[in-house]
């Protein structure tokens, strides 16, 4: 692979090369361009130079002439790409230097001011900037859609039974619609979080050049207002160095991750056949080459494995960016991989499990006896000594346990216990204590707000209909 790019190598970089009289070692064209991947930059830096051609004429910086030769050529790069029909060169390093280029090519010498009061050090960061704009926009979608289909859930199962469990062990039924509004709050939160993100980014870096402004009579808020940017940054320093934005996308996704990786492993243990609560449907399952019996929820176990990979993103940026001196350094060009692997894998986790929650039916009947298995309305039982008998919590706590082992002694569930056997242990219990035992009694009690009673999670459909519209 050397070998075959030594004839270019040999040459200097047309773009740069002015005061080199050698060219570069053949590895640097290994460890330089960034064009693989940086190429996902082509409109943003298209739309970006646009602007600033336009501002430079205004301004009277390059003459009006030149600034239409400009647009009209990047306008006949724009369709060469939508065409794929523009070929990238490593050799030119960047999206920057390719479509400069490319529009020398196409235009000839007016070409040559696109450039002026411009470095690709601010070039890189409004490119940077739009694209993570856009990215927050597609996050916050992704993330709605797939609340979209929590909710469905929930309204369907509002009044579900299924165990709530504490340190995974039954501990109270709660319903399956509120168990599916909780991941709505979640991703409420993380929908918060990109759209904070995508707020506070939406600053113009453009105009301030290489690193210390320009000598130029640019405008930069004309600039700042055509790409859409709410102003240009203050600090030309900052502007160039600040990466804290990526961060801080690269946080929310991660957190965002973290979320979804917990549902998606309770999917994972709800549609195994130990629990059976929920079954996949066949498009988002996959079998196995030497089991036939298998159905895997590969999609939820890919998109609880694809955390590890949004947190590593994080960390590496975070890793790249902590002590470096201000202002702008090359090691800032590792940021943009580290963004898309993490855009690209956030993107699809969530379209993955819309899709699959979309398709998701849930075993009402398997999901109630599990309830009914773990004595989960022992805490009613204490509630109603409590409030009926008058006795303190503690106490009441003590009695319902021993109850509790009776009933296990017996294999009853709480509701099936004889009375007598109840009053053996604590005479003062009548055949009222019956009305708070079963499931349905334990989970309609539940009314403190934000608790899991069907009416409750009924107001709580009615607030997230109004959202989510
Ligand atoms: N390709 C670089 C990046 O991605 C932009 C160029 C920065 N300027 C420079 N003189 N190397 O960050």
């Amino acid at each position: 692979m050397l070998c075959g790019t030594r004839a270019y190598l040999m040459a200097q970089n047309k773009m740069w090369g002015g005061r080199f009289e050698g060219g570069p070692a053949a590895i640097m064209e290994v460890i330089t361009p960034s064009i693989d991947f940086d190429k996902r930059m082509a409109a943003q830096d298209i739309a970006g130079s646009r602007a600033h051609a336009r501002m430079l004429a205004m301004q009277q910086i390059i003459p009006q002439a030149d600034a239409e030769a400009i647009i009209r050529g990047l306008d006949m790069i724009e369709k060469e790409i939508e065409q794929g029909k523009f070929t990238y060169s490593r050799q030119l390093e960047d999206i920057h230097l390719n479509i400069e280029s490319r529009l020398k090519e196409l235009i000839g010498e007016p070409a040559g001011r696109l450039h002026t009061a411009r470095s690709r050090n601010d070039q890189v960061v409004t490119d940077f900037r739009l694209w993570l704009r856009e990215a927050c926009a597609r996050a916050e979608a992704g993330l709605e859609e797939l609340q979209r289909a929590l909710f469905a859930q929930a309204e369907i199962h509002y009044a579900t039974i299924m165990p709530g469990y504490t340190h995974m062990q039954p501990a109270q039924p709660v319903t399956f619609g509120h168990h599916c509004l909780a991941y709505v709050e979640m991703f409420y939160r993380d929908r918060g979080r990109f759209g904070d993100c995508g707020k506070r980014l939406n600053e113009c870096p453009l105009g301030s050049a290489a690193l210390a402004g320009t000598p130029y009579p640019i405008d930069r808020d004309v600039t700042a207002k055509a790409l859409g940017f709410a102003r240009p940054m203050r600090n030309s320093l900052d502007a160039v160095s600040a990466r804290d934005f990526a961060l801080e996308y690269l946080a929310a996704c991660t957190i965002m991750a973290t979320n979804i990786s917990r549902l998606a492993g309770e999917i994972v243990q709800w549609s195994t056949p130990a629990f059976g609560f929920v079954r996949l449907s066949d498009a988002f399952t996959t079998g196995s080459s030497i089991m036939p019996q298998k159905r895997n929820p590969d999609a939820a176990e890919l998109i609880r494995g694809k955390t590890g990979r949004v947190l590593g993103d994080f960390v590496a940026l975070a890793t790249v960016v902590k002590g470096l001196a201000l202002a702008y350094g090359t090691d800032l060009q590792e940021d943009k991989e580290r963004v898309f692997d993490a855009a690209d894998t956030v993107e699809v986790s969530l379209a993955a499990m819309a899709g699959m929650l979309a398709d998701l039916k849930v075993n009402d009947a398997t999901m109630r006896a599990a309830a009914e298995a773990g004595y989960p309305t022992a805490t009613d039982l204490a509630d109603w000594i409590v409030s009926t008998l008058r006795k303190p919590f503690r106490e009441a706590h003590h009695i319902a346990g021993a109850i509790v082992k009776r009933a296990e002694d017996l294999n009853l569930p709480l509701a099936g216990l004889p009375l007598a056997e109840m009053q053996a242990i604590e005479p003062g219990i009548t055949d009222a204590v019956f009305d708070v035992l079963s499931l349905d009694a334990s989970v309609k009690a539940r009314m403190s707000f934000g608790g899991t009673a069907p009416d409750r999670v009924r107001e709580q459909l009615f607030f997230w209909r109004e959202k989510l519209k």
